[in-house]
């Protein structure tokens, strides 16, 4: 599974996406080393601090059937266009923290081309307990 077959399933994830709030709709597809993918959609809630970003409905779907160790995500999302960076928020950051080591991908699609870093790159200096 390379980055652009991710992103395009977290394209078609994405089309879930419940954003009655922001319109801003955003997709994942987490690949655990197991080889399966999961896949996420933003969900919104009316008092808004229940919201869940795509990122983070990947995980928890990924970590509650058991996956602990991840390869990689992409992320797509935005307003309207599929192929703007979406990078994940500072929460998801810290989610991706717990289970993911500095070798991690996220994938990100940047018009026709895919963009990758690493999880070192996105968040250095990380809090550990
Ligand atoms: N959102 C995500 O799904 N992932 C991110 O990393 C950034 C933000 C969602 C949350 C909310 O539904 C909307 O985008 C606007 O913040």
């Amino acid at each position: 599974m390379d980055g652009r077959e991710l992103i395009a399933l977290a394209k078609e994830a994405r089309k879930n996406a419940y954003i009655p709030y922001s319109g801003f709709s955003v997709g994942a597809a987490l690949l655990a080393k197991s080889g399966r993918v999961y896949t996420g959609c933003n969900i919104e809630s009316a008092t808004f601090s229940p919201t869940i970003c795509a990122e983070r409905t990947a995980f928890a779907k990924a970590i509650s059937e058991g996956e602990r160790e991840f390869e990689a995500i992409a992320i797509v999302g935005g307003s309207d266009r599929d192929d703007e960076i979406c990078y994940p928020c500072g929460v998801c950051r810290q989610v991706m923290s717990e289970f993911c080591s500095g070798d991690f991908k996220l994938y990100f699609a940047d018009g026709e081309e895919v963009k990758e870093y690493s999880f070192d790159e996105m968040m250095p200096y990380r809090f550990y307990l």
